[in-house]
């Protein structure tokens, strides 16, 4: 097979990185992708980087020894930390969210107020904040951990009305009256935005780093002559480390469409 005839591997600590997947499906169509839910160690966002960047390696291992063409790093969290030992590790390009995210709000942002929310992990970091500054450096930032978030997401109750409660408690009254953007900075997110739509209501726009990622990974396939021929059939793919039933149900969600053959894989630690 040659390389551009390759999936794409894609993967999150569960079923946040489907709203990735989603955009990447809809924007690159001829693609094939494997999607990787960690679901066996969820969550990330509340564990320390050394952890995230070995389960981070453990994942990407197993899709490079699969056959993947590209890496798309699906979770915030494990792009925050671990980027860097992913992009040293391994011999294919590696598309983290941040930057694309970070790129998008800094330029649809008139008034220069920005917030960003995700897990503990990505925002301790300060990822975010120092690829804000980069990209825009007169960008005054707001962030702020939401935790309850993911569990919140991962159960489906994004229609509940515990999540409006939720984000209230969160978010009511804590951006600048002159913010004008807020960056979902958690790909679990998403699928609350109409809950958080409703607390901050009309003035703010939610960014999520999804369609951003999709034109990255696009520009990066292009510039290296990956794209799979438009003839192709995409394959997909969708691996968890835990049950896949329930990653079948509320995955759906996410991904805004059936999720058929779910596989069970084991992410055994490999020595690196
Ligand atoms: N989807 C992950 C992210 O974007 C967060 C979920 C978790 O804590 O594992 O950061």
């Amino acid at each position: 097979m040659s390389r551009d005839e390759l999936p794409i591997g894609v993967f999150d600590s569960g079923i946040g990185g489907l709203t990735v997947l989603r955009q990447l499906h809809r924007q690159l169509p001829a693609e094939g992708t494997i999607y990787l839910g960690d679901t066996a160690r969820v969550p990330y966002g509340t564990k320390s980087a050394q952890v995230v960047t070995r389960y981070a390696l453990n994942n990407a291992r197993l899709l490079v020894q699969r056959g993947v063409k590209l890496l798309v790093v699906a979770c915030n969290t494990a792009s925050a930390v671990a980027l860097e030992a992913l992009e040293d590790a391994l011999d294919v390009p590696v598309v983290g969210v941040i930057e694309p995210g970070a790129r998008r709000a800094a330029a649809v942002s008139g008034s220069g107020v920005v917030g960003v929310i995700g897990t503990e992990g990505t925002i301790t970091s300060g990822s975010y904040q120092q690829a804000l500054a980069r990209v825009r450096p007169d960008l005054v930032v707001q962030a702020r951990a939401c935790p309850l978030f993911v569990p919140l997401a991962e159960e489906g109750w994004q229609g509940h009305p515990l999540a409006e409660q939720v984000a209230r408690e969160y978010l009511q009254g804590w951006l600048r009256p002159d913010a004008d953007t807020l960056i979902l900075g958690c790909t679990h997110y998403p699928v609350l935005a109409d809950a958080i739509a409703r607390v901050l209501g009309t003035g703010i726009r939610l960014v999520d780093s999804a369609s951003a990622v999709a034109a990255e990974v696009e520009k990066m396939l292009d510039n290296r002559q990956l794209r799979a021929s438009s003839g192709a059939t995409a394959t997909r793919e969708y691996w968890v480390t835990d049950v896949p039933e329930r990653f079948r149900r509320v995955g759906r969600i996410f991904l805004d469409e059936e999720i058929a053959g779910v596989r069970l894989v084991d992410v055994a630690e490999q020595p690196h």
